[in-house]
């Protein structure tokens, strides 16, 4: 199966960099947002996220225009019709998925995979609003999608092995390494990943040290790109929160349950880099 036309369902953070990722891969994309205000912010993230990969000399200006001309965009889900396959980046609402993924069924043609980029809900459950639940994926994409060279691919209960072998061609398509995982609340990396943040706010709310700080340690002690406060406002806050809840959820694991600051800062609208506002001011 080769993936000539995708669609984009939803094309926020995320899902921008999705379009991005596989315009830039030569494939059409449809790209889809609830309404025309979404659909005008959808655009201005994929117009300077371009213009940030032509400046940092990771792509032509020509190879840039045209993979932009390849998206095209829409608020109507019908315009998935002629898809292969569908990856859905909307708001973490397992209601809302499921209504979205019971129209896509409907109107998507019969051999085209639907994909979530869920992080956090289960594919068997958004599969189960379908009647190919065999054709259901996740295809999990880490932010900033154009830079980050991994896809976590999620197997659900019911998900066939042709559709993970279809899926599988994307490392190629897309440059990207591939990993594979159950269906487990988190998969492989918020599994690990939302102990190690939740940690870095619990020691914050301790004393242990000051954000700066505790950021300064991981980055330079550890070598990574970010420190983990840092890390959760790029994130967003109000994400990282729903990722922890739905995941304590499952598993009833003091490790995912929230940090109170973390609640309280998502309330007061404290949400990281996207309101102005996180642990640090932008
Ligand atoms: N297109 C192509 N390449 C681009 C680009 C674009 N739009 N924007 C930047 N790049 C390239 C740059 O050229 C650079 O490449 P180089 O190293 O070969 O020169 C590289 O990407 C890094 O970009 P920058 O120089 O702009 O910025 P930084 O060096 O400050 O890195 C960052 C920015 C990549 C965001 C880095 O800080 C980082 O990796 N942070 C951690 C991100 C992370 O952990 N993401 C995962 C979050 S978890 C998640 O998403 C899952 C969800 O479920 C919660």
């Amino acid at each position: 199966m080769t993936f000539q036309t995708v669609g984009v369902v939803g094309i926020g953070q995320m899902g921008s960099g999705i379009a991005e990722a596989f315009a830039r891969a030569g494939c059409q994309v449809v790209a889809r947002e609830i309404n025309d205000d979404l659909l005008e912010r959808g655009k201005a993230y994929l117009q300077r996220s371009f213009a940030r990969g032509v400046e940092r000399g990771k792509l032509p200006q020509a190879e840039a225009d045209a993979a932009l001309g390849r998206i095209s965009f829409t608020t109507q889900l019908t315009d998935f019709a002629h898809c292969d396959l569908v990856i859905e980046a909307a708001t973490e609402n397992m209601a809302l998925k499921k209504t979205l993924f019971t129209e896509l069924d409907v109107i998507c043609k019969p051999e085209a995979l639907l994909a979530s980029n869920t992080s956090s809900l289960s594919i068997t459950e958004i599969a189960s609003a379908t009647q190919r639940p065999d054709r259901v994926v996740g295809l999990h994409f880490f932010n900033p999608v154009p830079v980050m060279p991994l896809i976590e691919i999620v197997r659900g209960l019911l998900t066939s092995d042709e559709t993970l072998d279809a899926v599988r061609a994307l490392g190629q398509v897309l440059n990207k390494q591939l990993v594979f995982a159950k269906d487990n609340p988190g998969f492989i990396v918020n599994l690990l990943l939302v102990p190690y943040l939740f940690d870095a706010i619990r020691a914050l709310e301790n004393g242990v040290a000051t954000k700066e700080d505790i950021d300064t340690g991981i980055k330079l002690g550890l070598n990574h790109p970010m420190g983990p406060l840092t890390l959760l406002d790029f994130v967003g806050l109000d994400t990282c929160l729903f990722i922890g809840d739905a995941m304590y959820g499952e598993f009833k694991d003091a490790r995912y349950a929230a940090p109170p600051l973390l609640r309280r800062m998502v309330t007061a609208g404290l949400l990281g880099r996207k309101s102005g506002r996180g642990f640090y001011t932008y």
